[in-house]
């Protein structure tokens, strides 16, 4: 999988992409995020990649040409999937989108700043629109870390365990059960008996009560989905 991200602040992006799971899956050769500065795509002499909005009103617009610039260069040497937009008013991100975009080839995100982009670019060429949750961050860059972060740990092969991403909370629609290491009993504090029983029938059947009951408790809005 390739993931290319569109933003103006690629320094803020670098980090994520450098450590644990992103970079193992880069070191391995499964997924590989590019960072693409759109200054570099900026109009005249002062790179514009914004301007006032029309009709008036605070804030800027990020223009259509930098974007869609960049956009073509990068369809001219490949076929991508989507072109995702990450926006507080976007359709909520969650396990199903990453599972459904985990099967990608080539993705390219575009990280919103200032008032966003250009209602036309939304409209004409991005096909996918995403926020993370419902709180405003100061731009799209944490969110394309959180999307890209969440998609790639998914493609087989990333994970050491591959199993280990199949038990994740939300992949059955559950919050994952309660985990123990040692030691058994911590001044007191003891590990529930089942799980030292070797039972594995039985573990199973309690693990999946516990996360019925987390779930109930936590989340319950997940037992009434469908
Ligand atoms: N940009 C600003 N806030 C955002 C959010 N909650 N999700 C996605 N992109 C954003």
């Amino acid at each position: 999988m390739r993931i290319d991200i569109i933003t103006v602040l690629p320094e803020l992006l670098a980090g994520p992409f450098s450590a644990s799971i992103l970079k193992r899956a880069k070191d391995k050769g499964i997924a590989e995020v590019h960072l693409h500065n759109l200054k570099h795509y900026g109009l005249n002499k002062h790179n514009q990649v914004d301007d006032y909005q029309f009709g008036g009103g605070a804030g800027m617009v990020m223009m259509i040409e930098p974007i869609l610039n960049c956009i073509n260069k990068l369809k001219s040497e490949r076929r991508y999937d989507e072109i995702i937009y990450t926006s507080p008013d976007g359709e909520t991100f969650d396990q199903g989108h990453a599972n459904h975009l985990s099967l990608k080839e080539n993705l390219i995100i575009i990280c919103g700043h200032y008032k966003g982009i250009d209602q036309r670019l939304r409209d004409y060429v991005v096909t996918k629109e995403y926020s993370i949750g419902d709180y405003v961050l100061s731009g799209g860059e944490l969110a394309a870390a959180v999307i890209s972060d969440a998609i790639i740990r998914l493609i087989p092969g990333v994970l050491n365990d591959e199993t280990s991403a199949l038990t994740d909370s939300f992949q059955d629609g559950l919050l994952a059960p309660p985990v123990y290491t040692r030691p058994a009993d911590f001044n007191g504090w003891k590990v529930p008996e089942v799980l030292l029983s070797g039972n594995f029938a039985k573990i199973e059947e309690w693990r999946m009560e516990q996360s019925l009951k987390r779930t109930a408790e936590r989340r319950p809005d997940l037992l009434d989905e469908e």
